[in-house]
């Protein structure tokens, strides 16, 4: 089994190891996994192409580690235990036999439509559990998935079904979430009206079971082609480094890119380090409360607890319906033992009183954690008195989309945890601070750019149709060193406190957004003549979207409901701007470029310290920006 650190000693051990001899650190790791054939060479690596392999040579299939290993002393555990949003609606759970037995059904299904290893499967479905099944069942023919998160719009499913020229869509008919119904079929069949020439077939699964507009010649329902499947489907034999999945997330500059994951670093990764950071035990009842459409629930709702052996819970639902009491009913409900969730919930809750989790008990509770964004000082103080009764330790865990998994994060009851802080690296990473110019900041108390100057297993590949634009943004910022993208701080005891994002890229409700998405978006409008979008501090959201628009003196008195409307067709709800705000011009420098700078400043309601504006272009612009500013 995987190895799990139990002590301060046991940390400074694995970590002193993972850096004199990371290759032998993580062979160890993957010799406790199935291999088909054991790899030739640990790693392969180059930060300036980049070309990063791990046990290159190994063949595998990540699917076999996740259940049929388990089969034999653990096949009646529960794998999964799925929580409706209908808190009457009835939980429904998987032992391991039982998603065995439905990964390969669908496998089959898959196989049947002419689903092959390597093509692309595109998900654009609700947390219902055929959604874990399903992409599960594409990992176990070598399919490649891509899970895009229900909550976005036709038009940004078409883009991404498009950039990953994918086969097939599985979808739900519709969506519970909260009291509303999405319509999430609909989604899909607008999406495929914009131009798919890639999708061959659409697999709809009867969520809710509403009507739905049907295409004889391209729709497939779930139950019709999955029910008569033989219920053992033979893993494909995947190399170490074949493609498990892509992942989109936004950028500083353009469209989302594919985050590339493959499939051997991938899973030794997330397996050690969720039994490390959760100190999951056998029996522990695990809760994760991220979407599978994001990093979160790929590494820590799905492969890392199931590649552990672990029961991991899967919520359909929203933090606050039916009241703002229902986490931590579940929590009570299902005995949870680790439960995981983002800032922007627990900033949510703390806004709706105390009194909701003191209705509950949570004593079953040995770990919580925090993920997606920077956790502020009273979040952090609130979800340690009020959910963990000053008893359970806290976890802020950072890492990204394409680092695959957690990096940076103190072990519960092992290294201590400061409120804000995420701590310490895990085994085999090593982060690095370093100035604008790229040099090493080695003092402690310091603040500068966090860089990781070593690979790990998880660690992006390329980014899908395009490794140019990998390197550029990720590696050649600073030679020889992948770049976050984040500012950090490190205290006088080597502690690390990321403190949000140094590029173009906001964090809303810890939804990734790329300002240069939001603009393009906006500019849609036929009124609208160019806009830039900034984040701002926002109470519960973290981080609000505040857009200054240039009109062409012709919007109408909907204008910002109508600016609005344009970002939710475009991009989806998530990306809408909190604050709009109309000006004759954009701060820019003689070069034409926005000083977002001032932007961001005004944007947060600072007035004075704007800096030097003697450069700029139009400096008389800032007195109007700041004048109208909302
Ligand atoms: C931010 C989510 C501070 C950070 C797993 C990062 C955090 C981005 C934390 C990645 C944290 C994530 N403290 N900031 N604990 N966790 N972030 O790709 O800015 O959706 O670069 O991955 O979220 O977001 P992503």
């Amino acid at each position: 089994m995987t190895q799990q650190i139990s002590s301060l000693s046991d940390y400074k051990d694995a970590y002193k190891r993972s850096i004199e001899d990371p290759e032998l650190f993580w062979a160890t790791q993957a010799e406790t996994f199935h291999w088909h054939k054991p790899w030739d060479k640990v790693l392969t690596w180059n930060f300036e192409t980049p070309e990063i392999k791990w046990f290159e040579g190994g063949k595998l299939n990540i699917t076999y580690n996740c259940l049929d290993r388990h089969i034999a002393d653990r096949g009646d555990d529960t794998a999964i235990i799925w929580e409706p949003n209908d808190p009457f609606g009835g939980v429904k759970s998987y032992t391991y036999n039982e998603l065995l037995e439905s990964v390969c059904k669908v496998a089959n299904a898959l196989k049947a439509n002419g689903i092959k290893k390597g093509d692309r499967v595109v998900f654009y479905m609700p947390m219902v559990p055929e959604l874990a099944i399903g992409v599960l069942a594409c990992a176990r023919i070598g399919a490649v998935h891509s899970v895009v998160f229900a909550g976005f719009s036709a038009q940004a499913l078409a883009d991404r079904i498009n950039d990953a020229e994918a086969k097939m869509v599985i979808c739900s008919d519709f969506n519970s979430r909260g009291s509303k119904s999405i319509p999430v079929k609909q989604v899909v069949d607008d999406a495929l009206a914009k131009g798919c020439p890639s999708i061959e077939h659409v697999l709809m699964d009867r969520n809710t079971g509403g009507e739905v507009p049907w295409s004889e010649s391209i729709d497939l329902h779930w139950d019709e082609q999955v029910d008569p499947q033989d219920g053992f489907c033979a893993p494909e034999i995947m190399d170490s480094e074949d493609m498990l999945f892509i992942l989109y997330t936004s950028g500083s500059t353009g469209k989302p890119k594919g985050v590339v994951h493959t499939c051997g670093g991938y899973m030794v990764y997330t397996c050690y380090s969720f039994k490390n950071v959760f100190q999951y035990q056998p029996g522990d009842i695990y809760w994760c409360t991220a979407d599978i459409g994001w990093i979160t629930g790929h590494s820590y709702i799905v492969y890392g607890p199931l590649l552990a052996g672990a029961t991991t819970v899967m919520f359909e639902g929203v933090p606050t319906y039916p009241d703002a009491g229902r986490f931590w009913q579940v929590c009570e409900k299902l005995g949870v033992n680790q439960f995981y969730t983002a800032p922007t919930a627990i900033r949510a809750l703390m806004a709706r009183g105390d009194e909701w989790p003191a209705k509950y008990d949570l004593s079953a509770l040995k770990v919580i954690g925090s993920v997606g964004e920077p956790i502020n000082e009273e979040a952090w103080h609130w979800y340690d008195k009020h959910i963990g009764k000053n008893q359970v330790p806290i976890i802020d865990t950072w890492w990204q989309t394409e680092t695959g998994g957690i990096m940076l994060t103190p072990l519960p009851g092992i290294t201590d945890a400061k409120p804000t802080y995420c701590s310490y690296p895990m085994p085999g990473i090593q982060p690095v601070l370093v100035n604008a110019d790229g040099e090493l900041i080695e003092e402690n108390d310091a603040e500068g750019l966090l860089c990781i100057k070593f690979p790990w297993p998880a660690i992006i590949r390329t980014t899908y149709g395009d490794h140019e634009r990998c390197r550029q943004t990720y590696f050649s910022t600073f030679k020889g060193m992948y770049f976050t993208g984040d500012g950090a701080r490190r205290d006088s005891d080597g502690r690390i406190r990321v403190i949000g994002r140094v590029d173009d890229v906001i964090n809303v409700s810890g939804h990734r957004m790329g300002t240069a998405e939001v603009e393009n978006a906006i500019d849609e409008h036929p009124n609208v003549i160019e806009s830039a979008v900034v984040g701002y501090p926002h109470d519960i959201k973290g981080q609000g979207i505040y857009a200054y628009v240039i009109t062409d003196g012709k919007a109408g008195e909907n204008f910002e409901k109508e600016v609005l409307a344009v970002v939710t067709k475009e991009i989806g709800p998530i990306a809408k701007p909190d604050k709009i705000q109309i000006v004759s011009g954009l701060p820019k420098t003689r070069s034409g470029k926005i000083m977002r700078r001032i932007l961001r400043k005004v944007a947060s309601g600072e007035t004075e310290n704007l800096g030097d504006i003697s450069t700029l272009l139009n400096p008389e612009i800032v007195d109007e920006v700041m004048k109208g500013a909302k």
